[in-house]
């Protein structure tokens, strides 16, 4: 009964042993106050109302579960793709700032802030930002910033603060501790958190507002095929898409569960974003979860050609997955991802966001020639990377 220990994770904090709220003194009562208020505007049904008619007008909700024909044919296999690069700002990351966003504004917030990656998560929460009329920084690595120039155009246009930062690596674990150090020093913001990752009640909130994907996907799959999928697959970064869609098929044990971590170019060698294949559990901004870590226990930077998958951490509930084998963890190698991302643009006419595009490579790999029914998340699309490949 695995969907049971999310809801007891919801009030304790704690995937099996993984999670908690490793955080300074300051920040405490401000989670202690976000939990509470959260538990509360999910029991609101003028609350969710509200989140679901967003996520039907604003978002485009529900994302089709598309027939990939070609190529299902290539792999030799029935594929279908969960099109969230079809939503408003081209990814799944709005269906959880929407939600946070809301959160926001019912506890009196007037400014987001939120740390990014690809971009994508800032572009929604720059975008929700302007939708409810609040202010918004974003945090982002200078690396990042680079390599996702598109985004960085967007936020602005969106009238955020985009804050660049040259700590480390410049990708996403520095965004995140810039953000987490604003947090600290002004925890009247309201830190709108982009995956399930982070101190509790992060790793539940975004699970609750990412699962949308899916309750939809598993209904979806259900009318057109009438039966559950073989196998799922998604990519993990920090994990919201990938417990977004695994969360509705948990509990039925003949769906395997597969995740896409972002393999870089060497997985022994740590040039890799691997987290689950070569970290160890260990407390990393804010929550006890695996981590990509040195010789010596210490966190250490992770390497992926895609920017929302290069983190060395990953939420909490996937370390308890993986620990429990319910879900496989691969690395996917930046060439695969590559290869892929090619591919699924001559074969359907759809080009994915690079972190997407390892799923559709594990998928080929695990499905091909089984003639298996299998869901794939497209979790974005593809303008953001064009022209670096
Ligand atoms: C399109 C897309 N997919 C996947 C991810 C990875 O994040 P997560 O593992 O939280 O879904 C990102 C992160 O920026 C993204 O932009």
């Amino acid at each position: 009964m695995r969907s049971l220990e999310a809801e007891s994770a919801l009030r304790s904090g704690y995937f099996g042993a993984y999670g908690g709220a490793f955080v300074p003194e300051v920040l405490a009562p401000k989670l202690l106050d976000l939990a509470r208020e959260f538990e509360a505007a999910l029991a609101d049904p003028a609350f969710m109302a509200e989140y679901r008619s967003l996520l039907r007008d604003y978002v485009g909700r529900e994302s089709p579960l598309y027939l990939a024909r070609r190529l299902s044919a290539e792999i030799g296999a029935t594929v279908y793709l969960k099109r969230e690069d079809l939503n408003h700002t081209g990814a799944h990351k709005i269906n959880n700032t929407l939600g946070q966003g809301l959160l926001a504004r019912r506890m009196g917030a007037r400014k987001l802030i939120a740390e990014t990656g690809a971009g994508q998560h800032g572009v929604a929460t720059a975008t929700v930002a302007a939708l409810f009329g609040l202010e918004c920084t974003v945090f982002m690595g200078s690396e990042d910033a680079r390599r996702q120039a598109p985004n960085v155009e967007r936020m602005k246009l969106l009238g955020a603060e985009v804050v660049t930062t040259d700590a480390g690596t410049g990708t996403l674990k520095d965004a995140v501790d810039a953000a987490l150090s604003h947090y600290i020093g002004h925890p009247d913001v309201f830190y709108c958190l982009g995956s399930a990752v982070g101190p509790h009640p992060y790793p539940s909130i975004v699970r609750r507002f990412q699962s949308v994907i899916g309750e939809e996907a598993r209904r979806q799959i259900l009318e057109k095929e009438g039966r559950l999928p073989d196998a799922c697959f998604a990519c993990a970064g920090g994990g919201s898409n990938a417990i977004g869609l695994f969360s509705a098929f948990l509990d039925d044990e003949g769906v395997e569960l597969f995740g896409a971590e972002g393999g870089g170019t060497d997985v022994a060698g740590l040039r890799t974003a691997a987290t689950l294949t070569r970290g160890k559990p260990t407390v990393f901004q804010g929550s006890y979860s695996y981590c990509l870590v040195d010789d010596s226990g210490n966190p250490v930077d992770a390497y992926s050609i895609s920017a929302g998958l290069d983190y060395p951490g990953i939420g909490p509930e996937h370390a308890m997955l993986k620990d429990a084998g319910r879900v496989r963890y691969e690395p996917v190698m930046d060439d695969e991802a590559v290869a892929a991302f090619r591919k699924l643009s001559r074969l359907e006419g759809i080009i994915p966001a690079i972190e997407s595009a390892h799923a559709v490579a594990l998928a080929e790999k695990r499905l091909a020639g089984s003639g298996r029914l299998a869901i794939i998340n497209l979790s974005g699309r593809g303008d953001k990377d064009l022209g670096r490949f």
